[in-house]
């Protein structure tokens, strides 16, 4: 008999029959082996990589200057680390929309180099060529609405989106159809949260928000914010489950201070 207990994998079906019973989806984002296997172990369901990787790894302004390759090898990292969870990546700005050609190939090509198990693109009824295309290959699509920051430059700010009733109601529309062209699940970022809470009850494919509320089927944070180190990014969704940036700044002090003052390394810390 076999000492190690089963571990029973989260797939996109899993997600859809956690939506009918009611049972909330926690997804968080990783970009690196380590983190992503302390977030499994944790039992998280959805490990996103996403392209907030160009901000909090790269340090750039916006989600758009990071590649398909970078995307692939911080996709390729985490998926070595996990055994439970569904690890979703996301097409990074400039691979998915010229045409539903190259969506395809770059799907296809994070698929296979990476090993995640789906991708998430930003955008609604103008992708709809794309998702389709992508599904043709039986990759899993996840939809992005709402503040999508990819088109950070069309929007200007990184205000909550939808609040006036045209844009709401088209939103709505889109969620309607990204569920109709085949989506498995849907990320809406920054909206009022009775427009979010109207929307996850009017599609059966799970809805994961980031600023959207408690009325949705599942919540996402950027790993590095939900851990409190980067302090400097405070808006109002953002609950802090620790304060890591107080943590390793004075870890990283006594360090130095040990160096300095020749204390490290003792007598048992070396050969
Ligand atoms: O890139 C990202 O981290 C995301 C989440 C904020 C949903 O898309």
């Amino acid at each position: 008999m076999s000492v190690h207990k089963e571990i029973k994998k989260v797939t996109t079906h899993t997600l859809l029959e956690m939506k009918k019973r009611g049972e909330r989806i926690s997804m968080l984002t990783a970009y690196d082996f380590t983190m992503a296997r302390i977030i499994d172990e944790a039992g998280i369901d959805v490990i996103l990589v996403g392209d907030s990787a160009s901000n909090v790894m790269a340090g750039h302004e916006t989600t758009l200057p990071i590649t398909l390759e970078q995307m692939m090898y911080h996709a390729g990292s985490v998926v070595r680390a996990v055994n439970r969870a569904l690890v979703i990546a996301d097409l990074p700005f400039g691979s998915y929309q010229a045409n539903s050609k190259e969506a395809l190939h770059s799907a296809i090509r994070m698929m296979k180099e990476s090993g995640a198990h789906g991708v998430k693109i930003e955008g609604g009824r103008e992708i709809k060529e794309s998702i389709e295309r992508i599904l043709t290959a039986g990759i899993p699509v996840m939809g992005h609405l709402g503040l999508t920051p990819q088109s950070i430059y069309k929007f200007g700010t990184y205000s909550v989106r939808a609040k006036e009733e045209e844009e709401a109601e088209r939103l709505l529309e889109d969620a309607k159809l990204l569920e109709q062209y085949g989506c498995f699940a849907l990320v809406l970022e920054k909206i009022p949260a009775a427009l979010a809470k109207k929307v996850a009850e009017s599609i059966s494919i799970p809805v994961i928000g980031i600023g959207a509320g408690n009325g949705v089927d599942g919540q996402v944070l950027v790993v590095h914010d939900m851990l409190g180190m980067t302090n400097e990014f405070s808006p109002r969704f953002l609950r802090r489950y620790a304060n890591l940036y107080d943590t390793m700044s004075s870890a990283f002090k006594q360090y130095s201070a040990d160096v300095k003052s020749k204390n490290f390394p003792n007598e048992n810390e070396q050969y």
